[in-house]
């Protein structure tokens, strides 16, 4: 059996580095090793001295220390390193499960969250985000009751969510807990945009906290700005998980870069100094979209995102896939189709984290005024 192409991925593999206005990008606004340094307050001379020999396959001792502390009640121990995030879903599946086995989806999604295990042979449910008549989205924790049964082995998670932007009350993610747990199921709970909650108040307790069966994943991709740095990481309490996990990266990277290593370190030192300037890019850019998702409501119907960088917008044209291919071509802006996170024909994914996105949106005008 083969995988299923990587649809998101193969989309910007053709445009992310020529298209010049990037309007749907998931990561947050980037920034050079200069700039990191000085944030830090880390001289560049730190750099020369580092080894670039092999690094410890569960990531270096530091790195871990300072990643744990993000969280309550998990230490050094219970973090995996991974040399990209993408690399944590494709060891956890590998190693959690087997043929026939039940999991439970949250969808639309991230392609590699529901790819791989359905590749794995596995039982794939859906547990389908519904799009609110009156604009944004709407989890029915009532669904998953249904969907999870005693023989469920994993459900797999994204809060804030890619695409939609989704992020649960504290109750409806107590309850999505509650009924993972009462199966004794797995929990896979990406949190790559965990951080970016428009209301930092309403940032939820991260899985491996609030559960001993969960696995989180996050990275310094999105919330952090960093996704040249491929860093990611997994926490667990369970150390014999991450033990069989630990093994199927000896198959993918065996151990992380050492200079990722080190700069995530750094990086790590001014978290939430990173988070805030995303938050802060995040904000202004969503207060231009809510004034241009009102002016097109006759194109557009805006899902306005509770958390995370991107948004999932109800499209009014025939097509979103042709929609974006007359748009790139003729602008050179850059939307993505929803179809290629599972969502259909009618959708497109906007990115709210760049800096450059007011300019961007600013093409998009211009080409829907001289289209009407
Ligand atoms: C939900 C989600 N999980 C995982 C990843 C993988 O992160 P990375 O590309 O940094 O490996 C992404 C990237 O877009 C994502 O959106």
């Amino acid at each position: 059996m083969k995988i299923k192409p990587f649809d998101t991925e193969r989309f910007f593999a053709v445009y992310e580095f020529t298209a010049p206005y990037i309007l749907c990008a998931s990561d947050c606004e980037s920034m050079t090793v200069d700039e990191l340094l000085a944030l830090a307050g880390v001289p560049w001379e730190t750099l020369g001295s580092l080894r670039l020999g092999y690094t410890e396959s569960q990531g270096s001792p530091v790195l871990r220390e300072r990643i744990a502390a993000l969280y309550n009640n998990v230490t050094a121990e219970h973090i995996l390193g991974l040399a990209t995030p993408e690399e944590g879903i494709f060891i956890t599946m590998h190693a959690l499960l087997e043929p026939g086995d039940e999991v439970v989806v949250l969808t639309p999604c991230y392609d590699s969250l529901i790819h791989v295990v359905e590749y794995l042979g596995c039982r794939v449910t859906h547990w389908a985000l519904d799009e609110n008549p009156a604009g944004g989205w709407r989890l029915d924790v009532g669904a998953l009751e249904r969907l999870v049964t005693p023989q469920t082995r994993l459900v797999i998670v994204n809060f804030p969510h890619n695409p939609t932007g989704y992020l649960p009350t504290r109750a409806e993610w107590a309850a999505i807990v509650d009924v993972v747990a009462r199966a004794g199921a797995w929990l896979f709970s990406d949190e790559m945009y965990r951080g970016l909650e428009a209301n930092p108040a309403s940032r939820l307790p991260s899985g491996c906290e609030a559960y001993e069966r969960a696995i989180t994943l996050t990275g310094l991709s999105k919330t952090y700005g960093l996704p040249g740095l491929r860093t990611g990481w997994l926490a667990l309490q369970n150390t014999e998980m991450l033990q069989r996990i630990l093994g199927w990266k000896d198959y993918t990277s065996i151990c992380a870069s050492a200079p990722s290593e080190r700069l995530a370190e750094i990086a790590l030192g001014v978290s939430d100094a990173l988070a805030a300037r995303s938050r802060a890019i995040v904000a202004q850019n969503l207060a231009l979209a809510d004034e241009f998702f009102e002016r097109w409501a006759a194109v557009f119907r805006w899902n306005r995102p509770q958390a995370g960088s991107v948004a999932l917008v109800g499209l009014r044209a025939a097509s979103a896939e042709a929609f974006a291919a007359h748009l790139v071509s003729e602008t050179g802006v850059l939307l993505l189709p929803g179809a290629c996170l599972g969502s259909d024909d009618h959708h497109v994914r906007f990115g709210f984290g760049r800096r450059d996105f007011p300019s961007g949106l600013a093409q998009l005008e211009q080409f829907l005024t001289t289209s009407e």
